[in-house]
């Protein structure tokens, strides 16, 4: 028998490849992806894998499939979690979750595993995908299995097998990392009352420490995807890490929320997203210029939609496909130049132009203009509100 599991190199994965072996008689092969998560977590984690019992590893490299084909799709719908959270790692989950059932496929494994706990959104999300492109393959959650509780637990496990580790029993945050974002979750964060101290953040500067002389940054999106900055031909994934790099310069990006989990209880997460933060901004920044007001009324509907399905573990689904086109379709006109200004902790559009803007100066001025007889609108605003003027009238004769 051999199973599949999502590895990441740290404590819990370490852990479950003996407890595989030994509870489920079976070879483990170890899957990791990359994600952009950087290349700290990704060093040295075939030997890793190896030393603890896999009897392979496999590390896909997912940076530029990411980019282009989860995070370009979902800000072009516009979601935004519960207002807030830019869904770094729920957009992530889904692409993972595939390149895994590739490796099982390819390997001839009969079952896949992962290591997210038995009280969180990850579960869902790997499991969610995992039913809709390989529902013949049995599932294994360890965590919803075992008796481990404590990373002592989890360190005296391997010590009784001889399995070398360099984690340790005082890990403070729970975090996920990819080229999107990272998430911080856990420790004294647990305490909605408790304000994150420096040590918290890992990829941005404070605001206030950021320095004091804004700068300013252009963005170029052809059909909705951005394909320059500061006039640069860039890739995908190039052109997230070179936002990255400029917005968390200058503090932009922190987010420190109590969302609402899928499993029903709330959470406390701090997040770092400066790319993803400006990307957005200039995104709708374009949007306010080119799409019509019945346009993105209904593009704001679709924003909310998507967010819980992204969010809920919904990716593999003919909903997700079906908003999707929704949304490709308002952003065949989302072309055009936006300036962002990064400036302690904001990003603010300054400037924005697109050859698809329905924006005219002719029909706007507060000026004199030939284009629009206002006395149009008297007759307008008569119909408009007909419905009004007659339930008053009624009103006025009963009463
Ligand atoms: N709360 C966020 C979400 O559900 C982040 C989860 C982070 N996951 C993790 N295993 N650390 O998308
Ligand atoms: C986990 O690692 O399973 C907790 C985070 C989440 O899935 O929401």
């Amino acid at each position: 028998k051999k199973v599949v599991l999502a590895y990441s190199g740290g404590l819990d994965t370490s852990a479950i490849i003996p407890w595989l072996k030994e509870n489920y008689d079976c070879e483990v092969v170890a899957f990791a992806a990359d994600v952009g998560q950087g290349d700290e977590e990704l060093e040295g984690l075939e030997q890793k894998a190896l030393a603890s019992g896999a009897s392979e590893c496999h590390i896909v490299d997912l940076k530029e499939a990411f980019v282009s084909e989860y995070i370009y799709p979902t800000v072009m719908t516009g979601a935004v979690y519960e207002g807030q959270y830019l869904l770094g790692t729920s957009m992530a989950r889904p692409i993972i979750a595939k390149a895994q059932v590739e490796v099982a496929r390819k390997v001839g494994a009969d079952a896949l595993c992962h290591g997210c706990t038995g009280k969180g959104n990850d579960q869902v999300r790997f499991e969610g995908a995992f039913s809709a492109l390989a529902p013949d393959l049995r599932v294994i959650a360890p965590w919803r299995e075992w008796d481990m509780v404590s990373r002592e637990d989890l360190l005296a496990y391997l010590a009784e097998r001889n399995i070398a580790t360099t984690a340790s029993a005082t890990k403070i945050y729970s975090r996920d990392a990819n080229a999107w974002h990272i998430s911080h979750e856990g420790g004294e964060l647990e305490d909605p009352w408790c304000e994150p101290t420096e040590q918290v953040w890992t990829m941005t500067v404070s605001p206030e420490q950021a320095p004091d002389k804004p700068e300013r940054i252009q963005l170029g999106f052809e059909q909705g995807r951005l394909i320059t900055v500061n006039g640069d031909a860039l890739s995908p994934y190039q052109a997230l890490v070179k936002l990255n790099q400029l917005a968390a310069a200058h503090g932009v990006g922190r987010l420190d929320i109590v969302e609402n989990r899928l499993v029903g209880m709330k959470s406390r997460g701090c997040y770092e997203t400066p790319g993803g933060y400006v990307m957005m901004a200039a995104y709708k920044a374009l949007e306010h210029l080119v799409l019509s007001k019945d346009s993105l009324k209904f593009r704001e509907q679709i924003a909310l939609e998507f967010s819980h399905l992204v969010y809920d573990g919904r990716w593999f689904t003919p909903l997700k496909d079906a908003i999707l086109d929704a949304a490709q379709s308002f952003a065949k006109d989302i072309t055009g130049e936006v300036v962002i200004k990064l400036y302690k902790g904001q990003a603010t559009a300054v400037q924005r132009r697109s050859p698809n803007s329905l924006y005219s100066e002719d029909f706007a001025t507060f000026g004199a203009d030939d284009v629009y007889d206002q006395r149009h609108a008297e007759g307008f605003i008569r119909l408009y509100s007909l419905s009004s003027r007659i339930k008053a009238i009624k009103s006025q004769q009963q009463g």
